[in-house]
This record gives structure tokens, C-alpha cells and sequence, in this order.
């Protein structure tokens, strides 16, 4: 099992390439299902989360072809199931993605209940409600999820919390069904409207995107897509917390800095120096050490649960005590364990924890638990004084292309060792 071993101490310096967005292109590709025409999607990052995705469209009977370096086209000419199996929707939650569009464009979908998840109960109950509110018989049978529908119908769908995927998958479904579909306190995400711009160029009819109000309005059928998705704020927000933390100067590009206001915000509190561009970030933080900060999740605008890990390893090593709320997942704190293995001292109560910042921290191996989770780990272990050996990586390859390349391009003393 692949494993990345960090000798820390090195202030990071230097350019790195922010990779398209994942959870916009999970979305996108399923949103090949709609149609039976030609698909094309640039700026795909090589995940373990595509990979899945993509062997989950296959099985559908979706065909896939690679095309130049990080394009992946697709055509869903007939579909051969109407299946998300258990054992692919297990690695992977977004699976959950199928349902809309395949109910959608031929009445019936089965998937997988997701089951157990480490960071919290995470259920989908609310895809299920607003695509029952569309008209959808839903039941649940032998661990799956089996939809049917003759053609949904346009329904005001009212989302009791502002869910991401959620959201997604009840628009794409909406696309094709016979009406208007107005869709409340639907998430504001970046990701959300990436998905919904998609839509459009496939001749779509939505608005209100990026408010929390999207009205969609259903047509008989799709064209395809030739899209470029956008790049993902959360890879970026972790390379420059990374920079925060060793003290470095790093810029980003091929970023987007208007999707980062709310961490942007917290980096300048930290004490960095940040200067943007159209679509690059620079982060400087002159040799100092990062001042601590309170950090509050919140769905988007508010400050991403994607980046609490990584905010939460900044405060271990920042002057002064910090007080981390988490309000989006429960039991989202698994890395506060391993952090106090490198000596972190930081403690939970209830939703938050409570970090006063160390000097240093001392390396030692670590066990990744989930996919932010284990990017903090990286992260501290760039600082942590000696060497930090972060065992079970397959979690961040779900969701950071090439980690340990792009941060040995910025300097750090980073190794992935196999076996
Ligand atoms: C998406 C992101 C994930 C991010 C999360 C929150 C993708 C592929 N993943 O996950 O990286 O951390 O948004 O920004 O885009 N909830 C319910 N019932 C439901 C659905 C959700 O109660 O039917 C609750 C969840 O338990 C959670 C909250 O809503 O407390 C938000 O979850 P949600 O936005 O659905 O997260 P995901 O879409 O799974």
C-alpha cells in the first residue's frame, strides 16, 4: 500500500498548476447520461474519483475514449443498465450522482444505498424527497435505492439543508421533465453552478444558479457538451495553506480567487500577504509564522468544510490559540488524533476543537483516514521537525492529482514509496 513520506522544514517557494475541479467534473461526466450525443470534458484532473466514475458510466454502457492530455469524451448512445452497484458506490458517495440523470432519461434507476461513510451519517434523504416530489416512486430493496418514473414532473423541491450533490442531482433530473422545477435553499457552490453552465450549453433552460433559488425548466431532450471545467478552490486553498504554514511564498494558477473569498479571508488573518490575479493567487508569508485563527464551516459563501482539516494542522503550529467549529459533517475531527501524534495540542468539544500553536511539531507515522483529512496530514508533516511517513494515501488520491509532485516542484522533501 502506497505511502508519502515528508522530511519537514522546507518553506515551500514557487509556481504550481491548480488541476480542474473534482466535485464539478464527478457531476459533469455524469451528466453524460442525459443525452444520447457526444460529450467532451477538458481540465480533467487524474483522480481515483474520476477513475470510478468513469468504470461506474461504462458499466451503463457509456462509451469513453481519453482524447489529448486530460480530456475525456463520452457518448451514452444506449444504455446497457441502470445499475450503480454497491461495490463501486461504496469507494465512492458521488456515486449517488447516477440517480437523477438516469431516472431522468429512462425512468428507472438503481443504486446503492452509500452505507457507512467516515465522516458522518452523510444520507440522501433529500435526493430522494425532491425527486418523489417530481413524481418519482422510490423504494428501498435489498440495500438499493429503486426509482422509477414515467417522465418527472416540474415540482417546487424545498432542500431542508442547502445539500451539494443533492442539489445537482435533482437539477440534472429536472432538465428533462415535463415542467418547471424550482429547486430551494439549493447550494450556492461553485461546483453547483460549474454543473449548471454545463447544462446550459447542452440547451438546458436554468436560471438562479449561485443564488439559493434555481428554476429549471424540463425539454424533451439534450444536445452534448464540449466543456471546460473549472479549477478546484480546494486544491488551491490547500497549497496555500501549505505556503501559510512553512513560512513560503507560492502562487497559484490556473486558479479561481473570486470561489475563495472566505478562506482567502482567513489566510490574511493568518498573517500572509495575498495578491490576486484574473486567475492566479499568490500567497507570502515572509519567513513568519502563521497567527492562529477562528474558522467556522459553513455551506458556500462560507468558509468550506473542505479546507477545516487543513486550517486545523495551520493552528497547530500558529502563535496563539485557535478554536476550529465544524457545522456542515459530524465527526469530521479524524485528523485531530493524528495530529497530536506529531505533538499538536488541541482538544474536542462538542463540534469544535480548540488548538493552542506550537513551535514545532515533531514527525511520526500517520494513518489517513479520509480524503481532506489526510491532505492536513501532508501538510503538517512539511513542518513537523524529522520525518512523517502518512500511510493509506489512496485517500488523497482520491481528490489531488500528483500531491507529492506538486509539492516537491515547490520545494518540499516529499516521497511517495510503494509496497
Ligand atoms: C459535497 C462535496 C463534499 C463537500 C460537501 C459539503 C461532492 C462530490 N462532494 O458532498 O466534498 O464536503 O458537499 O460542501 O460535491 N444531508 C442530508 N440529507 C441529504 C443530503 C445531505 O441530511 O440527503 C446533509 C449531510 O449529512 C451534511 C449536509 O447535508 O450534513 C451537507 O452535505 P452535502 O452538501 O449533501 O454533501 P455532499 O453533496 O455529499
Amino acid at each position: 500500500m502506497a505511502r508519502i513520506q515528508i522530511a519537514g522544514g522546507r518553506p515551500l517557494q514557487g509556481t504550481v498548476e491548480i488541476s480542474g475541479a473534482k466535485n464539478a467534473v464527478l457531476p459533469i461526466l455524469m451528466a453524460s447520461l442525459l443525452t444520447d450525443q457526444p460529450c467532451g470534458l477538458s481540465g480533467v484532473p487524474h483522480l481515483k474519483d474520476v477513475t470510478t466514475t468513469m468504470e461506474l458510466l461504462g458499466q451503463m454502457g457509456v462509451e469513453i475514449s481519453l482524447g489529448d492530455r486530460f480530456r475525456v469524451e463520452m457518448q451514452a448512445r444506449e444504455l446497457a443498465s441502470d445499475t450503480a452497484p454497491y461495490e463501486l458506490v461504496k469507494t465512492m458517495r458521488a456515486s449517488i450522482l447516477v440517480l437523477g440523470p438516469l431516472l431522468a432519461r429512462q425512468g428507472v434507476a438503481k443504486v446503492s444505498l452509500p452505507g457507512g461513510c467516515a465522516i458522518g451519517a452523510r444520507p440522501v434523504d433529500l435526493h430522494l424527497k425532491g425527486l418523489k416530489a417530481m413524481g418519482a416512486d422510490i423504494q428501498v430493496d435489498a440495500g438499493y435505492i429503486v426509482a422509477r418514473a414515467e417522465r418527472l414532473k416540474g415540482a417546487r423541491v424545498v432542500l431542508d439543508t442547502a445539500t451539494v450533490t443533492g442539489t445537482e442531482n435533482i437539477m440534472m433530473a429536472a432538465t428533462l421533465a415535463d415542467g418547471t422545477t424550482v429547486i430551494e435553499n439549493a447550494a450556492q457552490e461553485p461546483e453547483v453552478v460549474d454543473l449548471a453552465e454545463c447544462l446550459i450549453t447542452m440547451g438546458a433552460e436554468i436560471s438562479g444558479h449561485g443564488t439559493n433559488t434555481i428554476t429549471i425548466t424540463g425539454r424533451e431532450r439534450l444536445a452534448g457538451y464540449d466543456y471546460r471545467v473549472l479549477p478546484d478552490r480546494i486544491e488551491a486553498g490547500t497549497f496555500l495553506v501549505a505556503a501559510a504554514m512553512t513560512g513560503g511564498c507560492v502562487r497559484v494558477t490556473r486558479a479561481r480567487p473570486d470561489t475563495l473569498d472566505a478562506v482567502l479571508g482567513k489566510l490574511e488573518e493568518a498573517g500572509a500577504e495575498i495578491t490576486v490575479g484574473e486567475d492566479w493567487i499568490e500567497l507570502d508569508m515572509g519567513g513568519r509564522r502563521p497567527k492562529a485563527v477562528n474558522v467556522t464551516t459553513a455551506p458556500y459563501p462560507g468558509f468550506p468544510t473542505d479546507m477545516q482539516a487543513q486550517f486545523t494542522a495551520l493552528n497547530a503550529i500558529a502563535e496563539g490559540t485557535g478554536v476550529v467549529r465544524e457545522t456542515v459533517f459530524e465527526n469530521r475531527f479524524m485528523h485531530v488524533q493524528e495530529l497530536q501524534r506529531l505533538g499538536a495540542d488541541m482538544r474536542l468539544e462538542g463540534n469544535a476543537v480548540i488548538i493552542r500553536g506550537m513551535e514545532k511539531l515533531t514527525g511520526a507515522p500517520l494513518m489517513a483516514t479520509d480524503l481532506r483529512a489526510s491532505a492536513c496530514l501532508v501538510l503538517a508533516g512539511l513542518v513537523a521537525e524529522g520525518e512523517t511517513v502518512v500511510d493509506r494515501v489512496y485517500h488523497i488520491d482520491r481528490g489531488y492529482e500528483n500531491i507529492e509532485e506538486k509539492l516537491r516542484q515547490l520545494g518540499a522533501d516529499i516521497r511517495r514509496m510503494t509496497g
